[in-house]
């Protein structure tokens, strides 16, 4: 089992899935069937990757979510634990394990359908049944992969715990409820959930500049809207707005990226980095990400990062 050495904690609620994922020279049309090019099974779930990423980027990790008593619950459960990943808080469920059906075309961009299966069974007993998952850590991070009554629960037991909490609002079907805002310290949409949070098009790093201000106006404290190969929006309390550039990199596959960037930044934060140290360093480890295939495979540790210079 990996270990990691620093007393930087952070705890993670939400999805584990099973990625079933083919690669395929475009993404299909509705009613097309298309030959893909190859097939693979891999460990996924915006959950899971996230806590992968918070662990190999250098912090203790929690898990609190639920997989499913089926081999690929197992499968997953054992991927977190080799990580070194704390399980104390991940249940194990009556429906079978979350799947991801993802196809990623040959420019690099994937289409993901999720089917929730046991990361459904996730409830706001479950928050308070592990609630010392989440008072031992210093950043909890939330996805909405969860059932919302579960989410709303985390945020507002991180809130009160007084931890730094991250929303990624992911996937996202339109605005978040006005009194989950006050308890989010970062909300970290990518372009597609900034527009369904906002109801705004969110296609250019302007756009995003009016996504992120209309997302503080309505509450939100702090605003990050990844970008992808355009780099990262930031509306920082107390900051000027800022645009980061991401570095260049050869896009294999992005799955994962944003969930590699949230791990580190949180991983960061939990190791008392400034902000802006924090996004630099989670963009960086977001784009080797992005060298590599699959989700929790592509994710990279820290000493591949610091050996890179
Ligand atoms: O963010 C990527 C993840 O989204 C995949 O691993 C898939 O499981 C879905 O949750």
């Amino acid at each position: 089992m990996a270990s990691n050495s620093t007393d930087a904690r952070v705890t993670v609620v939400g999805s584990l899935n099973m990625d079933l994922v083919v690669r395929a020279p475009r993404l299909p049309q509705p009613g097309e069937t298309l030959a893909g090019h190859t097939f693979a099974q891999v460990a996924g779930g915006k959950g899971g990757n996230q806590a992968v990423a918070a662990a190999r980027l250098g912090a203790r990790v929690a898990m609190l979510g639920c997989v499913g008593a089926d081999p690929n619950g197992a499968q997953l459960r054992a991927g977190l634990e080799a990580e070194g990943i704390d399980c104390t808080a991940l249940d194990t469920g009556r429906e079978p394990s979350g799947v991801a059906l993802i196809v990623v075309d040959d420019a690099s961009q994937n289409t993901i359908v999720i089917v929730a299966g046991s990361n459904g069974e996730v409830t706001p007993d479950a928050i308070a049944r592990h609630e010392a998952a989440l008072a031992a850590a210093q950043v909890v991070i939330c996805q909405l992969e969860t059932p919302p009554a579960a989410v709303r629960a985390a945020l507002a037991a991180a809130r009160r715990l007084g931890k730094i909490v991250i929303l990624n609002p992911a996937p996202a079907t339109g605005p978040l409820p006005a009194d989950w805002l006050p308890l989010i310290d970062y909300l970290i949409p990518n372009e597609t959930e900034a527009a369904a949070l906002t109801g705004l098009t969110v296609e250019s790093p302007d756009d995003a500049a009016q996504a992120a201000a209309a997302l503080r106006a309505a509450g939100a404290r702090n605003v990050l809207i990844t970008l992808g190969a355009r780099g990262l929006y930031a509306a920082l309390d107390g900051a000027a707005p800022a645009l980061y550039d991401a570095p260049r990199v050869a896009a294999v596959d992005t799955t994962a990226a944003g969930d590699t960037f949230i791990g580190g930044f949180a991983a960061q934060l939990a190791q008392g980095a400034e902000v802006d140290a924090a996004l630099r360093f989670a963009q960086r480890a977001a784009a080797l990400s992005v060298t590599r295939a699959g989700a929790q495979p592509s994710i990279p540790r820290r000493a591949e990062l610091d050996a890179l210079g």
